[in-house]
C-alpha cells in the first residue's frame, strides 16, 4: 500500500478505536505503531473494570473490520487482556505518540496475550477470567509458556458476552459481606411490605464508585426467596440511546437474540406488547424500529415523536406490571447516573405507581438524586457510608481467604483503600500476591 495510504488508515484505525475505548469508559493509553494499549480503572478502579475491558475488545472485533480499506482484505484485531494492579507514569523519554503508559508485568502480560492471539480472538489471563467469567464465555487455552515469564500462565480465550441477570453471577470469587446490617433490614422490612400488604416500594441506593451498592441488592436479592428479579444495567456508551436497558430486559425476557429471524422476533414482540392497554397495531412498529427488527404487518405510526415516547413508556410500565401480576418482582435499576431521557419517564412513571403493585424497586446511582428528580416521591434513600476501620480488617482478612498478611503490608492498604470496600478488596489481594512472590523467591 502506498504510505500515504497507510499513514491514512492507521490515523482512521486509531481514532475509532480510541474514540470506542473512551465510550467504555476506558484510556486510552499510549500507540506504538498500530497498536495501542488502553487502560481501565485508571485513573479511578470501578469493580466492573475487567468487564468493560471485555466489551470494548468485543466491540473492537465487530467496529476493526468495517474500516474501509481500499484495495485489500479487511483489517483485523488481535487483543491481550490482563488484570492486577499497575504502575502509570507520564514516560518522559517517550517516542513520539506515547505519553501516559502503564508499566510493570501487567502490560507485559496484555502484550504478550496479544502477540500470540490468532487474528479476531482475544485472550485473557486468569485474573481477567476470573473476574468476568459468569459474564462471558470463555474456552480454556490452559497454561503456557510466554516469553519473559519465568512461571507458567494459564491463558483464556473470550468467545461471546453471556445475557446477564445478575452482576455478581460473573464472580468465581465473593468475599464474605460485611457490615451493611442496618441498610439490608431497610430493604428486607421494605420487601415484607411488599409481600405481605401487596404495595409496591422504591428505593435509591446512593453512594460512591465500589462502596457496595450492587452488592447491598445482590445480598437482599439472596433473603428474598421465590421472587421474579429484572436487573437492568445503565451504562455511560448508552446513555444517549432511548431506552437502553429497558429494551435489554425485555430482549432477555422475550428470549429476542441478534441472530433471530425477523419473523420469530416480531412473534415474541407482539406477545409481549400485547399486555398493555394500547393497541399492538400502534405500539409494534415502534418497538420494532427501537428494536431494529424490519416489518410490514403494520404501517408506521403517524405520530410525533412525543407521542411514539409517550407510547413506549406507557408499554413498557404496563409489561412491568403484568410481570408483577404473576410472581411478586424485585427490579434493581443500577448505575442510574448513566440513564438515557426515555427511560427515566419510565422510571418516573413507575414509581409513581409503585403502591399498586406487588415490586420492590431498588436503583443505585453515584450522585445524590435521580437523574430526573422525582415532583412527589414515595422514594426511600439509603447512602452506604465508608467501613469503619473495624470493618476494613475484617474485609481485608476475608479478601485474603484468612491469611495473613504482614502488619507494614495491612496498615498501607487500609491507609490507601480509605474504607471503600473495591479498594480495600483489590488492594489486600495485590498485596497479598507481593508477600507470597517476595518470600518465594
Ligand atoms: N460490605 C461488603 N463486604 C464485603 N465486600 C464488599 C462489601 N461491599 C462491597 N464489597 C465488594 O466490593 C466490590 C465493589 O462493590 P460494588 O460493586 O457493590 O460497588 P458499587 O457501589 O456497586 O460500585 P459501582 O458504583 O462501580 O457500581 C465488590 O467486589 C463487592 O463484593
Ligand atoms: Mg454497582
Amino acid at each position: 500500500m502506498d504510505p500515504e495510504d497507510f499513514s491514512t488508515l492507521t490515523r482512521d484505525y486509531l481514532n475509532q478505536c480510541n474514540i470506542a475505548v473512551r465510550n467504555h469508559n476506558g484510556f486510552a493509553a499510549s500507540y506504538i505503531g498500530d497498536a495501542f494499549q488502553a487502560l481501565f480503572g485508571y485513573p479511578i478502579a470501578e469493580e466492573d473494570d475487567a468487564e468493560r475491558a471485555l466489551q470494548l475488545a468485543f466491540e473492537l472485533l465487530r467496529l476493526v473490520p468495517e474500516i474501509e480499506v481500499p484495495d485489500a482484505p479487511p483489517l483485523r484485531v488481535r487483543i491481550g487482556i490482563a488484570s492486577g494492579v499497575v504502575v502509570v507514569g507520564d514516560y518522559l523519554a517517550a517516542p513520539a505518540g506515547v505519553s501516559t503508559v502503564a508499566m510493570g508485568s501487567i502490560p507485559n502480560l496484555a502484550q504478550r496475550l496479544q502477540s500470540i492471539a490468532e487474528p479476531q480472538t482475544i485472550l485473557t489471563d486468569q485474573r481477567t477470567y476470573d473476574s468476568t467469567a459468569g459474564a462471558f464465555e470463555f474456552t480454556d487455552l490452559g497454561p503456557q509458556t510466554l516469553k519473559g515469564f519465568s512461571n507458567l500462565v494459564h491463558v483464556w480465550r473470550a468467545e461471546k458476552p453471556h445475557i446477564l441477570e445478575n452482576r455478581f453471577a460473573k464472580r468465581t470469587q465473593l468475599t464474605e459481606l460485611v457490615d451493611r446490617r442496618t441498610e439490608l433490614t431497610q430493604i428486607l422490612k421494605l420487601w415484607r411490605e411488599v409481600v405481605t400488604e401487596n404495595h409496591g416500594q422504591a428505593a435509591l441506593i446512593c453512594g460512591e464508585p465500589g462502596i457496595g451498592k450492587s452488592r447491598l441488592i445482590f445480598e437482599a436479592h439472596q433473603r428474598m426467596p421465590r421472587c421474579t428479579y429484572l436487573t437492568l444495567q445503565c451504562s455511560t456508551a448508552y446513555s444517549n440511546s432511548a431506552l437502553f436497558p429497558f429494551l435489554t430486559l425485555l430482549k432477555r425476557y422475550a428470549g429476542m437474540h441478534a441472530e433471530d429471524l425477523a419473523d420469530i422476533s416480531l412473534e415474541r414482540l407482539e406477545a409481549l406488547l400485547s399486555f398493555s392497554n394500547i393497541p399492538v397495531s400502534q405500539s409494534l412498529p415502534i418497538f420494532a424500529k427501537l428494536l431494529s427488527i424490519s416489518q410490514t404487518r403494520y404501517p408506521s405510526p403517524n405520530m410525533t415523536s412525543a407521542q411514539q415516547r409517550m407510547i413506549s413508556v406507557r408499554v413498557i410500565v404496563d409489561w412491568l406490571h403484568h410481570v408483577s401480576r404473576i410472581n411478586r418482582v424485585l427490579l434493581s435499576i443500577e448505575d442510574e447516573q448513566w440513564i438515557d431521557p426515555s427511560s427515566s419517564d419510565v422510571l418516573e412513571a413507575l414509581i409513581g405507581e409503585v403502591g399498586s403493585f406487588p415490586m420492590l424497586i431498588l436503583i443505585t446511582t453515584r450522585e445524590k438524586r435521580l437523574r430526573k428528580p422525582l415532583k412527589r416521591s414515595e422514594l426511600r434513600k439509603i447512602t452506604l457510608e465508608r467501613l469503619s476501620d473495624d470493618d476494613a480488617q475484617l474485609l481485608v482478612g476475608n479478601a485474603v481467604s484468612g491469611k495473613t498478611l504482614p502488619q507494614g503490608m495491612r496498615s498501607s492498604v487500609l491507609a490507601k483503600a480509605e474504607g471503600v470496600p473495591l479498594y480495600v478488596e483489590e488492594l489486600a489481594r495485590a498485596a497479598f500476591e507481593t508477600s507470597t512472590s517476595h518470600s518465594r523467591s
